[in-house]
């Protein structure tokens, strides 16, 4: 047994000795940006052994095609394709697995981080005690470029955020260009929340340990080809990655804003149920109507905000309302039916509430919510 092992971890002779570096580069819509991007790796990493994988979400300007037409003949270069997902981070942890270099690095495709920076990244690596090596904007000599004064100022708030989730003291904690040792990434991976955009906050907050971490300055250039993805939709993910590490002990996040949303849903509840009183309908037409407005509002609020990075579209959302409702009424009756059941205190469970009204009411509430919460997750949101 033991032989067998130490036979199999031989090294086999290979034809070309296997790179010491993996670049990971997420790429959505670059093409224009790839031959001038690996020309400068090229000249910048000479007499290193370097491959690079772009990781690309189905961009459709080509970019994949591109990538592995340079791929015929560089066999430094290859392209991971993925099908139906979105998400910087979680391309860049796919890609960083599909790596079996001893030192990851990852940057952006499209020219704005600072090639030349890469070979002092891994000698530092290399030959200082450092686990991760930070290519960052906010120490002495980096910089942003031309930033107007709105990205500047979200920039820096952001970054103030980012620091109160991080383990170690870094000036740059949101910078998207860095180099580690990959037992940092093995030791962290699976803990990572994969949510949005930073990746290296990501494994900042994530790391068992507290990483040795130096930062080397650079200018951010400005892009040339393509546009900026960061959008609402990535300011929403940077604000659930904070929450999440920051309170996602205790919450789960998502079930945070699902019951904010509901508690939401009982005002609005009240509110129609006040008006189609005042509209002289009868009680039961006016009850019946203040639910449904208030199912509807939720499933909409929870489609904008809770399930926004799944958010359904056309013919799912229609499926997802109906799901939805059938859900929520499952919910209510059970919520009814527990707060009749702790209210009776014919059981011994909650049994200091029995009688008191509103508490067995908020029992059932709470039952009611977390049946909703857990089942709407599944049909009506299930992750694709
Ligand atoms: N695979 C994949 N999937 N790649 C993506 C996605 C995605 O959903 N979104 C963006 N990218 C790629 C882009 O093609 C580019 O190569 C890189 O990720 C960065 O995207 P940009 O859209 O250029 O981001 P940015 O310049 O606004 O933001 C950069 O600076 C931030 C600091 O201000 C990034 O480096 C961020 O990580 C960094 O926090
Ligand atoms: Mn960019």
């Amino acid at each position: 047994m033991m032989e067998a092992t130490a036979r199999s971890i031989e090294p086999r002779p290979v034809a070309a000795k296997a790179p010491e570096l993996t670049l990971v580069i997420p790429t959505l819509n670059e093409r224009e940006n790839i031959a001038p991007l690996l020309e400068r790796l090229d000249l910048a990493l000479a007499g290193t052994r370097w491959e690079v994988i772009f990781v690309d979400d189905d961009s459709k300007d080509g970019t994949p095609d591109v990538v592995r037409e340079i791929a015929r003949t560089d066999p430094r270069v290859r392209c991971l394709q993925r099908i139906g997902r979105r998400g910087l981070s979680t391309a860049c942890i796919e890609g960083m697995l599909a790596s079996a270099a001893p030192y990851v690095g990852v940057m952006d495709a499209d020219l704005q981080h600072d090639e030349a920076l890469l070979p002092r990244m891994l000698a530092t690596l290399k030959h200082e005690p450092y686990d991760i090596v930070v290519g960052s904007r906010y120490t002495a000599g980096g910089g942003v470029g031309e930033w107007d004064a709105t990205r500047a100022g979200i920039s820096s708030l952001a970054t103030r955020l980012s620091r109160m989730i991080c383990k170690t003291e870094i000036a740059d904690p949101m910078s998207g260009f860095f180099m580690l040792r990959r037992e940092v990434f093995e030791n962290s991976v699976r803990d990572l929340s994969g949510q949005g955009f930073k990746i290296l906050l990501d494994i900042l907050a994530s790391s068992p340990d507290t990483p040795r971490l130096k930062e080397l300055p650079f200018q951010f250039r400005t892009r040339r080809y393509g546009e900026s993805k960061l959008d609402t939709m990535v300011a929403w993910e940077f604000g659930m990655l904070l929450a999440d590490k920051l309170v996602g002990h205790l919450v789960p996040v998502r079930f945070a804003l699902f019951a904010a949303i509901g508690a939401l849903g009982v005002v609005v509840d009240l509110i129609v149920l006040w008006a189609a009183l005042a509209a002289h309908s009868g009680f039961i037409t006016a009850q019946t109507v203040a639910t449904l407005v208030a199912m509807t509002s939720n499933f909409f609020l929870n489609n904008l905000f809770t399930y926004r990075d799944q958010r359904l579209k056309g013919a799912r959302l229609l499926r997802g309302l109906v799901s939805f409702y059938v859900i929520c009424s499952v919910g209510a009756v059970a919520n009814v039916g527990f707060a009749a059941f702790v209210y009776s205190g014919e059981t011994h469970i909650l049994s200091g509430i029995a009688g008191i009204p509103w508490l067995a009411s908020i029992a059932g509430v709470v039952v009611g919510s977390v049946w909703n919460y857990a089942v709407s997750s599944v049909f009506t949101w299930k992750a694709r």
